[in-house]
């Protein structure tokens, strides 16, 4: 809890009632946000003056198409929506809210007598409705029991992220077929006690389809555990995973339980499994076939209770005909395979996730969301985003913080460049021919992406001057090499 000065609307309405300082308590430290859908306008000024003398910060539209809009452009923590508006039904908006509200609360107003349509809001994940007409303390408890129950949500989320270290624990998004069959993959296998398989490219969001089975399954209540099995060297692997005795080793001045343990009912998350050493791969399999860890220097089979979810960026199958990777341990792990899909092969994502990354980027830095205009989401399409989802967030991120202020965001990817998305300009397919002049092309460009197309400090990397530089990209210009519109800045 804590102090906030109220708005100066409120302050004068207790002044005038008492002498006491005006103050009041709010359950969050920020004035809550709230978007109100309602085409009646007696209603909607009522709402707004009363929520506003609360403390909410309101935004009052008369329709659901203006209600959606809204939606899209910003971040709420409640939205009281009219559910008969004239055009687009309340159900429909309520259905058709971006995925970016992540932590909004909806509730609806419905009329007396219309229980059935209160309830198909329900299910659409309305937390709550309320009968027109009401009193004003009926709503505003209802959106202050909507509120706490989102901070303690948050709250939890949080606290389990803490618990599970590093954890990005944000929302999936994805509306595309494949990402709708990854979900729909995820709810099916979470209930069961299955081990599952995560594999993708990098930054296709791996980790957080493991974070999402955990969640969604009755383990959740549970720690999840991750480790990165290609972080530690193998002693300490895998005194981390099995955990080990007093004096079994120098250093071991105590007795530590395993992951294995710690994941207690839980989950344990092992990511990049492929980089296990053979002696660590027999000993997953043995805690595999007996649900039970022999801590290291002890004796003692103690039985283990965890759901097994480990991830990959390696075709594990072809490192079991290599024979860098037990194949009975293969089967084992792929009971349940997961394919994460790369962010190409799902453009429509991309303006997606884009919008949910700009507007969560926002919020956290505390700016307003910068527009990303057609040209540059048509560029962002084309792209083929070899970091996948991560380059995607990382890029927005920083465009975000970059732009600030600015009304909108520009997009050079290094596709517009004519170039291909692999960074590494030297260890590309030697089937391709390279002259000199191209190498120093490609280098230039890198070096330029890197500054932002900031020519001074470009040419200072470069180690030439920077008329030099000017010349050499006239040059690609006239020669077709690079776009027009690629602006340069000094
Ligand atoms: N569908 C998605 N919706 C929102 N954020 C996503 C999505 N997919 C990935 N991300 C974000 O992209 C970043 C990369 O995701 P994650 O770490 O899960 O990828 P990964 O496949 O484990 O990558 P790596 O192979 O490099 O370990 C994270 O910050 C994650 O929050
Ligand atoms: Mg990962």
């Amino acid at each position: 809890m804590k102090w906030v000065a109220p708005p100066s609307a409120f302050i004068w309405k207790l002044r005038t009632m008492t002498d006491e300082p005006a103050l009041v308590i709010q359950s969050s430290d920020v004035n809550p946000r709230v978007l109100v859908v309602e085409d009646e306008e007696i209603v909607r000024d009522i709402l707004l003056k009363v929520l506003t003398e609360e403390g909410y910060r309101v935004d009052a539209v008369e329709t659901g198409e203006e209600g959606l809009k809204a939606l899209d452009n910003n971040l709420y923590d409640l939205v009281l929506l009219d559910l008969n508006l004239p055009g687009m039904h309340g159900l429909n908006v309520l259905s058709a809210a971006p995925a970016t509200q992540t932590d909004a609360q909806f509730i609806v107003m419905t009329a007396f007598g219309t229980v059935d349509t209160a309830v198909e809001a329900m299910r659409l994940g309305a937390y709550d409705y309320i009968n027109k007409p009401f009193r004003t303390e009926e709503l505003l408890l209802t959106l202050k029991r909507a509120r706490e129950e989102a901070d303690l949500r948050r709250e939890v989320a949080q606290l389990r992220r803490k618990a599970g270290e590093q954890a990005p624990g944000n929302k999936m998004v994805g509306r595309s077929p494949p990402m709708q069959r990854l979900f729909d993959l995820m709810e099916r296998v979470s209930p069961t006690r299955a081990t599952v398989l995560v594999t993708g490219e990098t930054g296709t969001g791996k980790e957080l389809v493991a974070r999402g089975i955990h969640d969604l399954s009755d383990r959740a209540r549970r720690p999840f555990v991750a480790i990165n099995c290609s972080a530690l060297p193998e002693t300490l692997l895998e005194s981390e995973l099995f955990g080990h005795m007093k004096g079994s080793f120098t250093g071991a001045i105590q007795s530590k339980r395993g992951l294995f343990e710690e994941a207690a009912g839980g989950t344990l998350f092992l990511d990049e499994i492929s980089t296990v050493s053979a002696t660590i791969q027999v000993k997953l399999l043995r805690v595999l076939q007996e649900r039970k860890v022999k801590r290291v220097g002890g004796r003692e089979m103690i039985p283990v209770d965890f759901r097994l979810i480990a991830a990959t960026n390696r075709n594990l199958a072809e490192l079991v005909d290599d024979g860098d990777f037990r194949e009975d341990l293969f089967y084992r792990l792929n009971v349940f395979p997961v394919e994460v899909p790369d962010l190409r092969s799902r453009r429509e994502d991309i303006p997606v996730l884009a919008n949910y990354f700009r507007l969560r980027f926002a919020e956290e830095n505390g700016v307003e969301p910068p527009e990303i205009p057609p040209e540059t989401l048509s560029r962002m399409m084309a792209y083929d985003w070899p970091g996948n989802v991560r380059e995607l967030e990382n890029f927005i991120e920083r465009a975000v913080i970059m732009h600030a202020g600015a009304k909108s965001i520009p997009f050079d990817p290094p596709q517009a460049l004519g170039r291909r998305p692999e960074r590494d300009t030297l260890s590309r397919s030697r089937a391709e021919r390279w002259d000199l002049e191209r190498l120093e092309r490609e280098y230039i460009l890198e070096c330029l992406e890197e500054t932002h197309w900031h020519q001074g400090e470009a040419a200072q990397i470069l180690g030439i001057n920077r008329r030099t530089l000017y010349r050499k990209l006239k040059k690609y210009r006239e020669d077709g090499l690079l776009a027009d519109h690629q602006v340069l800045q000094d």
